[in-house]
């Protein structure tokens, strides 16, 4: 769950800020990128040293620094836009106050008020401290702003006495993120199969036939299903573009033929398939194995092609009923018409029709707008937006379509 995910750590200053260090190793070892932002006087119970090793990361306190000479500023907008997560422990009863009045009087409130994703907190002080009303007060204020509450646990107290004020331990820290970003990860478990980019199709070692396809959406579609927890395979042809996420991954392939064998070999272990590939249907019948030389005088030269198979066609014809399939058209011309006629000739569950006539559509753009066209009559618009952004909402619709 935690694969790539950025989580900042704000340490305010109790005693159970010595626990941090080991926090932090939990969380790179379960695989996060994780930067520390001290309060000042957290650095009285844990050093940056500490920290800074740990997460491998620098560990900020003050607004610049004032150690060095370049004096080094240090932004807290920046830093508050960086997480996915952000997870203050421990945090002090006066930290706390502070947060639940919107205060900002140093480094890490700062960066606190800029955040903006989730923001977890797990308190830790004297048992009475705990209990007062203020401080239950100020948890029902952070509660109330949709902060995830990590209680307090019952145990020895650094006082001497005993009862409930202790910093969860960070194991309880862990379980509390991951079963928020499980409930966040509506795909997991889902393994999904996805074609992107274009074909090329080779007229000899050289020379291909292609399309201006970049794979664009098919890499949103994707870190989006990623994202949401699913496994992803996906068969891409020539394309510059690349992803990181661990739970993607690529199989790169040229031409129509290759992609059709990879997605084949994927298929049956697939339960969503999205073919948003865009495939040359026709392809050289007699590629050259030798450059082609310009021959002196021949005016015009002709090139035979051959059909391609059907790559989505091919493999939606063996869909189980377990399985959902996902096509793409591409229209110019009696577009939603022509794009019902796919969704039943290729025995898809669901078409997604793009229009690439219009600005800022398909090919190469960052943006698209397209039509969801199921097959028991739904017809969905998804305005025009980024890419990324109607990948997911492409898979929010499949998911409760589908769930
Ligand atoms: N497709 C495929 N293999 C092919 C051709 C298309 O898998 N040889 C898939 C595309 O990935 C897309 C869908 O079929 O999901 C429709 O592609 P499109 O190019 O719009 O349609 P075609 O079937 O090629 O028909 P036409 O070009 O005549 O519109």
């Amino acid at each position: 769950m935690l694969s790539g995910k950025k989580i900042l750590l704000g340490v305010t200053g109790g005693i159970a800020a010595y626990k941090t260090t080991y926090l932090v190793r939990l969380l790179v070892k379960a695989g996060a990128e994780v930067r520390v932002v001290l309060s000042p006087s957290a650095r009285d119970f844990v050093t940056p040293l500490s920290l800074s090793t740990l997460s491998k990361n620098p560990v900020y306190w003050e607004y610049y620094d004032k150690e060095s000479e370049s004096g080094e500023w240090h932004n807290h907008v920046e830093m508050g836009l960086w997480p996915d997560l952000l997870v203050l422990a421990p945090l002090t009863a006066n930290s706390l106050a502070k947060i639940a009045q919107g205060q900002s009087d140093n480094f890490l409130m700062a960066v606190y008020l800029s955040v903006k994703c989730p923001v977890f907190f797990a308190p830790a002080m004297d048992l009475d401290m705990y209990k007062h009303p203020a401080t239950q007060n100020n948890i029902s204020v952070l509660k109330s702003f949709g902060h995830h509450f990590i209680p307090a646990e019952n145990g020895e107290l650094a006082s001497g006495l005993s009862g409930e004020g202790r910093m969860a331990e960070p194991e309880t820290i862990l379980q509390h993120i991951n079963a928020y970003l499980f409930e966040q990860a509506p795909l997991a478990g889902k393994k999904i199969l996805i074609t992107a980019g274009p074909t090329y199709e080779a007229i000899d070692p050289v020379r291909f036939i292609g399309n201006r396809s970049s794979g664009k959406m098919g890499m949103a579609l994707a870190e989006a299903a990623a994202q949401k927890g699913a496994q992803v395979t996906l068969v891409l042809g020539p394309s510059a573009l690349n992803s990181t996420n661990n739970a993607i991954s690529i199989i790169r392939v040229e031409s129509t033929l290759e992609m059709l064998a990879a997605a084949e070999d994927n298929f049956s272990q697939a339960d969503w398939a999205i073919f948003s590939a865009a495939v040359a249907d026709y392809r050289p019948k007699n590629p050259a194995q030798q450059k082609i030389k310009k021959v002196i005088g021949a005016e015009e030269m002709r090139l035979d092609l051959i059909q391609n198979p059907d790559i989505l066609k091919t493999l939606a014809a063996e869909k189980r009923t377990d399985q959902v399939v996902i096509g793409f058209a591409l229209e110019t011309e009696n577009a939603l018409a022509n794009a019902q006629k796919k969704l039943h000739t290729k025995n898809c569950d669901w078409i997604v029709l793009n229009s690439p006539d219009k600005n800022e559509r398909g090919f190469g753009h960052d943006t698209n707008e397209v039509y969801l066209i199921g097959k028991n009559q739904e017809q969905i618009a998804l305005s025009l937006k980024l890419k990324k952004e109607l990948a997911h909402e492409i898979l929010d619709i499949l998911h409760q379509h589908h769930n």
